[in-house]
């Protein structure tokens, strides 16, 4: 691939993507907080793979961080990040805002905000307030932006993932939204930006989230239907393990609602969000 574009204002963007499009090309948006690793890598491999041009954006959001959340330390590392990307070969042009005003151009407080609907409360939600209406307040002027043909976030933000997924559709945005698989170090651990801020002993306790909901993964798939307790014998492991737990549960996959023994059955996901040390992690695992 020839010189990936860096780009940092919202007209060069149209510019760059006008162009594309010009040439019948299509579009995909990945988009980032930056502090690239092998997890955004992926995303990136799987834009390259649906779609004719891969744009990627690094911006660290403010409005989805909460009061006491880790905003003023979250990782920024754009010189690595672009050497990164570089050396991938599956991102075309890069997206880095000059300044928060070309993302909110009246400012953070004078920011019109997306209110998401309830499930933005419920799971991480419930511990990050506004969280998710920050996140869809960014990714919707992301996508006025660049308007791609394509939106790709990843499955280990789940909820993130449904929620847009809902963002596209209430709002009849003109994009579809992929997700693309979780990236994992080879003992389970799902990569993320804040791993790194394990120290060495959490580091090795930490593959325990996503053991511990394969577990009840696993116990779900050979007939077991009291998740009441496999929940509970779940959190229970977790927190043997050093871990404060936040929640974890079992929910539809499609839409995140609570099964209802009633229905027919469908497709569930279980989901976990857990504090070890100074880290939040979270995962999932479909059923
Ligand atoms: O998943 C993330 O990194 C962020 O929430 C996103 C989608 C880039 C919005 O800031």
């Amino acid at each position: 691939m020839s010189e990936i574009i860096n780009t940092a204002t919202v007209a060069s963007v149209r510019e760059i993507v006008g162009d594309w499009r010009a040439s019948h090309r299509s579009v995909a948006l990945v988009p980032t907080m930056g502090n690239i690793h092998a997890g955004h890598i992926s995303l990136t491999e799987f834009a390259h793979e649906l779609a004719d041009r891969v744009l990627m954006t690094i911006f660290v959001n403010p409005t989805q961080f909460g009061a006491g959340e880790d905003l003023e330390n979250y990782p920024r590392t754009l010189k690595q990040d672009m050497a990164a990307v570089k050396a991938a070969g599956t991102v075309h042009a890069v997206f880095v805002p000059k300044s928060i005003k070309a993302i909110y151009p009246y400012g953070i407080d004078e920011a019109i905000q997306v209110n998401m609907p309830p499930l933005s409360r419920e799971l991480c939600g419930a511990f990050r307030p506004g969280h998710f209406d920050g996140v869809a307040s960014v990714v919707l002027r992301l996508l006025n932006i660049a308007q791609p043909d394509l939106l790709i976030l990843g499955e280990k933000d789940y909820q993130q993932l449904v929620l847009m997924e809902r963002l596209v559709s209430d709002l009849r945005l003109p994009v579809s939204v992929l997700g693309a698989p979780t990236e994992r170090h080879a003992d389970g651990l799902a990569l993320s930006s804040r791993n790194r801020y394990l120290s060495d002993d959490e580091r090795v306790r930490a593959p325990t989230l996503h053991a511990t909901l394969a577990g009840v993964g696993n116990a779900i798939r050979e007939g077991e239907r009291n998740y009441a307790i496999l929940l509970e014998h779940a959190k229970h492991k977790l927190e043997a393990a050093g871990f404060a737990v936040d929640y974890v549960e079992v929910r539809d996959a499609k839409d995140l609602s609570v099964p209802n023994g009633r229905q027919a059955p469908r497709e569930l996901i279980v989901l976990g969000a857990a504090r070890i040390g100074s880290a939040r992690l979270i995962d999932n695992v479909r059923i």
